[in-house]
């Protein structure tokens, strides 16, 4: 998958996959799959590292986790998130940011809204690094969003998005995040852009979807917003696993000769 793939997948009314990702065994899992992107998103700090929210997450960290993820992808394409205020510094710094993301092994970045940050996706497409827009439900403004709510529900709200995603894709970003907002809205905005619109909680009119891989595979049984299928009991399937060595170890059938050495 190059960002040309992306164009031709909405061009020919192809769905786009996107999985996130954070460690090199997953993505070695995912590199066997026919996912087309795995997305090193910000969400690491929640899902790997424990933290209430993405602002926790670090530079360094997403540069970790990108490094690890790209030793196990193969050939998929990566997008790695641009952690909070990470591209909202001096010119210098931002452009220091992206370019330790794209060295860690991202071949695109991520970043969330388009005020303030048109320039320097302009500089970053003329400089080639492919850019991912983020709008709607941005979980870096969630402080100034007043919490994990579906955007775009007013009339007012809904233009101000349709205005930003224009914008992003003026300024050069090859595709666009929709996070939470109105099936209608998500539809609207995917009709007006040329890129391709890949949505998570924006219902089923985007031109991909993006889910995090421990949410789809059922990892976080108490993690159920209604945006989130869980396409397996993951949970109940490493707990059952575990238990399974435990009782072997317990009843001393485990090793046995076949994992002995003579
Ligand atoms: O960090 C993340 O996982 C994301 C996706 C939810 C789009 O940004």
């Amino acid at each position: 998958m190059t960002i040309f793939n992306f164009y031709e997948k909405k061009k020919n009314k192809a769905k786009i996959s996107m999985v996130t990702c954070y460690d090199y065994t997953s993505a070695r899992i995912l590199a066997q799959t026919t996912v087309d992107c795995l997305l090193v998103g910000d969400s690491v700090a929640m899902t790997m590292h424990g933290f209430k929210d993405t602002l926790s997450a670090t530079l360094e960290m997403m540069c970790f986790h990108t490094a690890a993820v790209s030793r196990g992808a193969g050939n998929k394409f990566i997008v790695g998130d641009l952690p909070f205020l990470s591209y909202r510094k001096s010119w210098s710094k931002n452009v220091s940011a992206v370019a330790a993301i794209m060295q860690a092994g991202a071949h695109a970045v991520k970043l969330e809204c388009a005020s303030g940050n048109v320039h320097l996706i302009q500089h970053l497409t003329e400089s080639g690094i492919p850019v991912m827009g983020h709008i709607g439900l941005t979980p870096q403004f969630i402080h100034v969003l007043g919490g994990y709510k579906i955007q775009g529900k007013t009339q007012e709200s809904a233009a101000r998005l349709k205005e930003e995603a224009a914008s992003l894709q003026a300024a050069g970003c090859f595709a666009l995040v929709l996070e939470c907002i109105p099936t209608v809205l998500a539809k609207e905005i995917t009709h007006l852009l040329s890129i391709p619109t890949i949505g998570i909680g924006a219902g089923p009119h985007t031109d991909g979807q993006v889910l995090v891989f421990q949410d789809l595979l059922g990892l976080n049984p108490d993690f159920k917003p209604k945006f989130v299928k869980q396409f397996m009991n993951g949970h109940e399937q490493f707990i059952n696993g575990i238990e399974a060595y435990i009782h072997s170890v317990n009843q001393g059938v485990f090793p046995g000769d076949e994992h002995a050495y003579a």
